[in-house]
């Protein structure tokens, strides 16, 4: 199998969500078991999420910081602000390793036929005073998840050429 896996070459990332798809608890709970198995530094596991899903008393407050920032992504089916935490010598493979775990959620949640867009535009002082998340973890971004609206179509789907990775060989 020389060919990338369509988990990769079809995933998207939707900027609008179909309000009426429900998520089960059990797709959360896989989505959060593939992020748990995702390589870290010293297996340190750096990483914590806040998840919602539609209707859940969560969601709501994670709305709250998204709204008239990100709109594009109320009512998506679940909401997961990713978290990482920066107390220890070596942050920066902190931000690394959430990056890992999110995209091995992302990847799961693909798996599920489901979608994922990742967004940073959100009130992230907010999200620290709403979770009560002090300044040892990093709010980082949020992920919308679900299945797209129906006028929501890939954009923006552009890559950097293959050899513009390898730039110095
Ligand atoms: C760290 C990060 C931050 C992002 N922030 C936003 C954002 O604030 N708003 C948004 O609409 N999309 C955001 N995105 C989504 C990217 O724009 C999107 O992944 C990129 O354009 C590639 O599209 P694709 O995921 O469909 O391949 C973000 C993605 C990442 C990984």
């Amino acid at each position: 199998m020389n060919e990338m896996t369509p988990l990769l070459s079809g995933r998207w990332s939707p900027r609008g969500f179909d309000q009426t798809h429900v998520l089960g608890s059990e797709q959360v709970e896989c989505m959060l078991q593939a992020a748990r198995w995702a390589p870290s530094a010293m297996n340190r596991q750096p990483w914590a999420f806040v998840v919602g899903r539609r209707g859940e008393p969560v969601y709501e407050r994670l709305e709250k910081v998204i709204r008239g920032v990100s709109d594009w992504a109320l009512g998506a089916s679940a909401l997961v602000l990713a978290v990482y935490r920066t107390e220890g010598s070596e942050p920066d493979y902190a931000l690394y390793d959430l990056g890992g775990a999110v995209a091995h959620m992302s990847i799961q949640a693909e798996a599920m036929g489901l979608h994922v867009r990742q967004f940073a535009s959100y009130d992230h002082e907010g999200a620290r005073t709403e979770f009560g998340i002090g300044r040892d973890w990093t709010p980082v971004t949020v992920l919308a998840v679900g299945i797209p609206a129906p006028e929501a179509a890939p954009v923006g789907r552009e890559r950097k050429a293959v050899a513009d990775l390898t730039p110095w060989q």
